[in-house]
């Protein structure tokens, strides 16, 4: 299986241009005069490495899926052909398409029968870290996923390195009673203690950073005095994480692709849907450090590692090894400030929505059998979340990006935020100026399989 990991020094990947991200799935040379060649996207069912046993998914040749690389204002062409024995669609998760290009069956296209083609064509004019998965029932729970990195065409930091961390909760393919992530199989859901963070309830017996359990981790590679853009991205089904990685403070940049005044942190924690870029400087001498990927809530632990050039192999710490940042300090929203807030006007918005989230409820309904939220194009909506549940719901809203409201005025630009349990309250902005029919939904792959979704609409 290819994993590539290449360290790309900050002048490679700008001398790259988005051509080598992209010749990294075609495998092909330069683009054709007109543009871009559609790029290939095949989902099928494969073979996953785990650390010597092979789980049986489906996937689009490798987990992650290759990674999708382009520059500001770039077309992206992606002609998806469907090996699967399913339906399936691509969604673009972060990027804000026309609307027949988001990839929702039923709503936005027909799904793409097994055998059949559908050709993805839009521009992305906005940088970030974004992800593609597929948007058909649970397929997102198996490996149809990777990663879409859309890069300034002028990059504002200086680093030497970086590489993309997605952050997964497995069981497709695998014996349940195998794997590191704790728990007797079967073992009936315990309800969440008082203080406990809990994104979910499943048991998903391994965690994997880059498709890859504890035992055979991915390695991220440095030498001393580089500095290191990670991008960290939660694709888990069920799954919130901390992160963090021992010896080394994080500087976040980006949450959800969108910058922020950089806060420095000991950890992240991320809802499924949710990303942060952090910088990362490698202040040690040297060795081999643990990245530490905790299920909040839960027992177990996923890891990757950071290796300083040199470090010998052996130096590898024990895959049980936690680093103690995971439980220093985290940023919450409040204390993140946007540098590019959303243009919204001042005085009140053209319309409110509050919603409560019950269970996989939203204002007791469950989608399909729910209202759709109507708003016209040019309108200032405001979505006013309230979750009196016992799990945190990470709410995504597909074609927009919302700026979430804190005292500060400039909170975090983002397209999916993690709503707190037990009267936990979020309140999000967006303009709508994007038409069509949205999605609007908790990245919990069962939630949202139970109806915790609505159709944004802009009626016609
Ligand atoms: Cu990652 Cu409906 O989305
Ligand atoms: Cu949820």
């Amino acid at each position: 299986m290819t994993r590539p990991q290449l360290p790309l020094t900050r002048r490679s990947f700008l001398a790259g241009s988005a051509v080598a991200g992209l010749a990294a799935i075609t495998g092909c040379g330069a683009p054709a005069a007109s543009g871009p060649p559609a790029l290939p996207l095949r989902p099928g069912p494969m073979t996953l490495d785990l650390a010597g046993t092979g789980a049986r998914t489906w996937g689009y040749g490798t987990v992650p899926g290759p990674e999708i690389r382009l520059r500001a204002g770039e077309l992206l062409r992606v002609r998806v052909q469907n090996g699967l024995p399913d339906d399936t669609t691509v969604h673009w998760h972060g990027l804000a398409p026309p609307n027949a290009m988001d990839g929702v069956p039923g709503v936005t296209q027909r799904p793409i029968a097994p055998g059949g083609e559908f050709l993805y064509e839009f521009r992305t004019p906005v940088p970030g870290s974004f992800m593609y998965h597929a948007h058909v029932g649970m397929q997102l729970d198996r490996g149809l996923y990777g990663p879409l990195v859309v890069e300034p065409r002028d990059e504002p930091l200086a680093y030497d390195r970086e590489h993309t961390l997605m952050l997964d909760d497995w069981a497709d393919g695998v014996d349940e009673h195998r794997g590191h992530a704790g728990g007797e199989p079967g073992t009936p859901a315990v309800p969440d203690a008082r203080e406990v963070v809990s994104f979910g309830g499943r048991r998903y017996p391994f965690l994997l950073v880059n498709g890859r359990p504890p035992e055979d981790p991915a390695v991220v590679e440095g030498r001393p005095g580089d500095r290191l853009r990670l991008r960290v991205m939660n694709v888990a089904a069920d799954t919130g994480f901390r992160f963090a990685i021992a010896g080394h403070p994080l500087t976040i940049t980006h949450t959800d692709g969108m910058p922020v005044e950089p806060v420095t942190v000991d950890a992240l924690r991320l809802g499924m849907g949710e990303r942060y870029d952090v910088l990362v400087d490698l202040r040690q001498r040297g060795g081999t450090w643990q990245i530490g990927v905790q299920p909040e809530g839960r027992p177990g632990q996923g890891r990757a590692v950071l290796r300083y050039t040199g470090s010998p192999a052996s130096a590898t710490p024990p895959a049980e090894s936690r680093p103690a940042e995971l439980d220093g300090r985290l940023a919450g929203y409040d204390e993140l400030l946007a540098t590019e807030p959303l243009p919204v006007p001042t005085g009140s918005p053209d319309r409110v929505f509050d919603l409560t989230l019950e269970g996989t409820e939203i204002n007791g309904q469950s989608y399909p059998d729910a209202d759709p939220l109507p708003v016209a194009d040019g309108e200032w909506v405001r979505l006013n979340l309230r979750n009196t549940g016992a799990k945190w719901h990470p709410m995504h809203l597909h074609g927009h990006h919302f700026q979430v409201r804190t005292p500060s005025g400039r909170g975090p630009v983002k397209d999916t935020v993690a709503v707190p349990s037990r009267g936990g309250e979020v309140s999000i902005d967006f303009l709508a100026t994007n038409p069509g029919r949205w999605l609007f939904h908790c990245h919990n792959h069962h939630h949202m399989e139970d109806g915790m979704v609505r159709l944004v609409d802009y009626g016609r």
